[in-house]
C-alpha cells in the first residue's frame, strides 16, 4: 500500500524525528505542515498562545502542501501533543481533506501528558479506517530526550511494514 507521512513539529523537532524513522523504514513520501503565520516568541509563548488556540478550537492557515492524501492508500499522521490534544496545525491539516476510505496511522510526540490526542485524530478523519496509533513520549521539559524506548517505536514501525 503507499503510504504518505504527514507531520506538524514545533519545538525540537520530536515529531520531526519520529516521522522520518518511519519514512525511511517504510521508503514512504514524507511532508511538513507549516502555518503560514510563525509562532512568535520562544518555548513559553507558544505554550501560552497554543493554548489559547486550542481551548477555542482555531484552526490556523497552513502552507499548501506537495502531496495530497488522495493519492494514497495509508496516511501516517505525526502531530506533538499541545494541551492534551493535536497542534491546531494538525486539526487544520485533518478538517482539509476527506479521508473517507482511506488508511489513517496517528502517532503523537508528548512530554508525559498525552491527553485525548489519538482519540481527537480518530474523530477528526471521519470514514477513515484507523490503525496502530503510537505515542512517544519525550522529557517533559519541553526537550529532546526519547523517554520511550527505542525499541518500542522500532517495534511500532516494523508492524507498518
Ligand atoms: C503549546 C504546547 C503545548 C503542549 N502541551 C503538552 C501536553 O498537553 N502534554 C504533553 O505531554 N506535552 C505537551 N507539550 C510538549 C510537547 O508535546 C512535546 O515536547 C513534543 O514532543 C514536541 O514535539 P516537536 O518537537 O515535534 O514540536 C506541549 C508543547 C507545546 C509547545
Amino acid at each position: 500500500m503507499s503510504t504518505l507521512v504527514v507531520y506538524y513539529s514545533l519545538s525540537c523537532g520530536n515529531t520531526e524525528r519520529v516521522a522520518e524513522m518511519v519514512a525511511d523504514a517504510l521508503d514512504a513520501d514524507i511532508e511538513a505542515i507549516e502555518t503560514v503565520e510563525p509562532y512568535p516568541g520562544g518555548y513559553q509563548e507558544v505554550v501560552d498562545q497554543g493554548k489559547r488556540e486550542v481551548e477555542r478550537g482555531y484552526k490556523p492557515a497552513i502552507e499548501a502542501l506537495e502531496f495530497n492524501p488522495a493519492d494514497y492508500g495509508r496516511i501516517v499522521i505525526g502531530t506533538p501533543t499541545w494541551w492534551y490534544t493535536m497542534a491546531p496545525a494538525v486539526a487544520t491539516y485533518l478538517s482539509e481533506y476527506d479521508w473517507r476510505g482511506k488508511t489513517v496511522v496517528p502517532f503523537q510526540t508528548h512530554g508525559g501528558w498525552p491527553g485525548e490526542t489519538l482519540d481527537d485524530i480518530v474523530d477528526a478523519c471521519d470514514g477513515a479506517r484507523i490503525e496502530h496509533g503510537m505515542s512517544v513520549q519525550f522529557d517533559s521539559t519541553g526537550g529532546d530526550r526519547m523517554i520511550t524506548p527505542l525499541a518500542d517505536v522500532e517495534r511500532w514501525i516494523d508492524s507498518l511494514k
